[in-house]
């Protein structure tokens, strides 16, 4: 259950900058370790940086969430960009199109409990991330 949520505009670096504070305010709040919310607003940083840069911009929906005795986040990141052919592709590491080194998305998704990624040529990104405390 979603107890609480904001949507961010995702379309710059200052941007981006404020979902990894507003995530991190959460999270201390709710009392996750300094390693869980480094390894998020990591992860954050990475597909919010893909979404600028491949996907032309996008939004970030944050979620906190409760579930009978435990408390989690759920960060949403999606563009309206032209989308990945082959999500497994990208998802290796060391794979990338760019100038990047390819670690973002397998890294990412390494660092977070749950990972999501729906993804269509012409259609945009969408990506989930979610982490329980
Ligand atoms: N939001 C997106 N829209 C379209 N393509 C994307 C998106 N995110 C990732 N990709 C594709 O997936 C590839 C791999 O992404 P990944 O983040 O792993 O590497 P990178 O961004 O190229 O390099 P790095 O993140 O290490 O600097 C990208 O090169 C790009 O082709
Ligand atoms: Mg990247």
């Amino acid at each position: 259950m979603s107890v609480s949520s904001k949507v961010l505009p995702m379309r710059t670096e200052e941007d981006l900058m404020i979902v990894r504070q507003t995530v991190k305010a959460w999270m201390i709040e709710q009392e996750f370790s300094l390693l869980e919310q480094t390894k998020l607003v990591t992860a954050i940083s990475e597909i919010g940086r893909n979404a600028l840069v491949y996907g032309g911009g996008g939004s970030a929906l944050l979620e906190q969430l409760l579930e009978n005795c435990r408390v989690g986040i759920r960060v949403t990141i999606e563009d309206q960009g032209p989308g990945i052919a082959d999500i497994e592709q990208a998802l290796q590491d060391a794979y990338s199109t760019g100038n990047g080194l390819g670690f973002g998305l397998s890294g990412a998704k390494r660092l977070v409990m749950d990972f999501d990624i729906c993804s269509k040529p012409g259609q945009g990104t969408r990506i989930k991330m979610t982490v329980w405390n």
